[in-house]
């Protein structure tokens, strides 16, 4: 190993990168890795994680199109030839052929031994999952603000699709369409998010929630069905807060308020302040000046509870830094933080005793609580 421009300074962990990295990029290193047999299989594996890298985005429009077309449908019903699939997705039966067959290499379907497909493992759970079949959906929006990424990095504030989807980023006040727009998408996926957070946190100890953020109500819905003594109140901007309202008319222990946490204060009364997927969407600032809101308006041993996915969310590390950090940037605000980066702006905004509470699906969401400091 020598030092030179590249490894000066860099000690012993830069000097192995460097003298792996002159390694991995020497191809006749790659092609004797391939045939030496004891790095025979790490070799393929390592090609093919580099051709995978390189082709995702085929990969995606794959499972795009055999959600749009209706094959994962067709196959969840039923076994289909290609003719089948090519009737009734109105493709051409070499098109049909073609998506079928990228459809088995994705493990989106199988196909049997009389050549019919049926839906394969990942299809299986793809298929059957509303807020999984929402979310690439949604993608299709996330695909085109994506199409120059190096322009999106150059210029963060040129928001495209996703900036105008959620009408709250940059401060904006969402109206009766832009909030039923996103509040059902939200609200697909609420329901093993709001079990992950109340599986994780003993929420019997309290007697007043307020969930901030909360949306059409689903997650304070969850939270009645299972601590029926707990009163509850709900905060979102109005036109949100609207839904909620007549979503959650028929329960009587919730408060909807309509307000918004960037202009006006909170409504104090409540023991624990819960925020769901709603701090990473915004920026260090916001969140801030948001949990700051959140101590004032609980009393002395209040309890703040975040629950959203990440970024050091254990082995769902590409989802912080790779989805989420790409999302939000096209989104024009916000950022997945680390937990340490949450309980670093939970102390700056007063309070102690950070705790985080390990959920089952940590890709889906972490939680984390803090208690508010003592008042001086
Ligand atoms: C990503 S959604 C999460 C909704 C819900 N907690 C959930 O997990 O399904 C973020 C929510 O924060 C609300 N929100 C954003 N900015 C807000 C503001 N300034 N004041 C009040 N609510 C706001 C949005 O209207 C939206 O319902």
């Amino acid at each position: 190993m020598t030092i030179n421009a590249a490894t000066a300074g860099t000690g012993f962990s830069g000097l192995w990168r460097h003298w792996r990295n002159a390694l991995l990029g020497d191809s006749r290193f790659r092609r004797f890795a391939a045939r030496f047999a004891p790095t025979r299989a790490i070799a393929r594996r390592e090609a093919k994680a580099v051709f995978d890298l390189c082709a995702g985005f085929v990969y995606s429009q794959i499972l795009y199109a055999s959600l749009r077309t209706g094959l994962l449908d067709l196959l969840a019903s039923a076994p289909r030839s290609i003719a089948d699939v090519a009737a009734m997705t109105d493709l051409s039966p070499s098109s049909a052929a073609r998506l079928c067959d990228a459809a088995r290499v994705l493990g989106l379907a199988d196909q049997l031994g009389d050549g019919r497909y049926v839906l394969g493992p990942r299809g299986a759970v793809i298929q059957s999952d509303a807020a999984i079949r929402a979310m690439i959906e949604h993608h299709a929006m996330f695909y085109r603000d994506l199409a120059d990424p190096v322009a999106l990095l150059r210029d963060p504030t040129k928001t495209g699709e996703l900036g105008a989807f959620w009408r709250y980023a940059g401060g904006q006040t969402p109206d009766a369409g832009a909030a039923a727009d996103y509040s059902k998408l939200m609200s697909g996926s609420i329901d093993l998010v709001a079990n992950e957070i109340l599986d994780a946190y003993p929420f019997q100890r309290h007697r007043h929630l307020m969930d901030v953020g909360g949306g059409e109500g689903a997650f304070v819905a969850a939270v009645a069905a299972r601590h029926r003594g707990l009163s509850l109140t709900l905060v979102d901007l109005p036109a949100v807060a609207a839904r909620a309202e007549s979503k959650l008319a028929k329960i009587d222990s919730i408060r909807v308020v309509g307000a918004d946490f960037r202009r006006e204060s909170l409504p104090t009364g409540a023991d624990i302040v819960t925020l769901v997927r709603v701090l990473h969407d915004h920026d260090d600032d916001v969140a801030l000046a948001l949990l700051r809101k959140i101590h004032a308006a609980l009393p002395e041993g209040g309890t703040v509870v975040i629950g959203e996915p990440m970024a050091d969310a254990a082995s769902a590390e590409t989802v912080g830094a790779a989805y989420f950090g790409f999302y939000f940037l096209a989104m024009g605000q916000g950022r997945a933080r680390r937990a340490g980066e949450i309980e670093a702006l939970l102390s700056q905004a007063g309070f102690k005793n950070a705790r985080r509470h390990p959920t089952a699906l940590p890709l889906q969401v972490g939680v984390v609580s803090a208690t508010a400091r003592t008042r001086v």
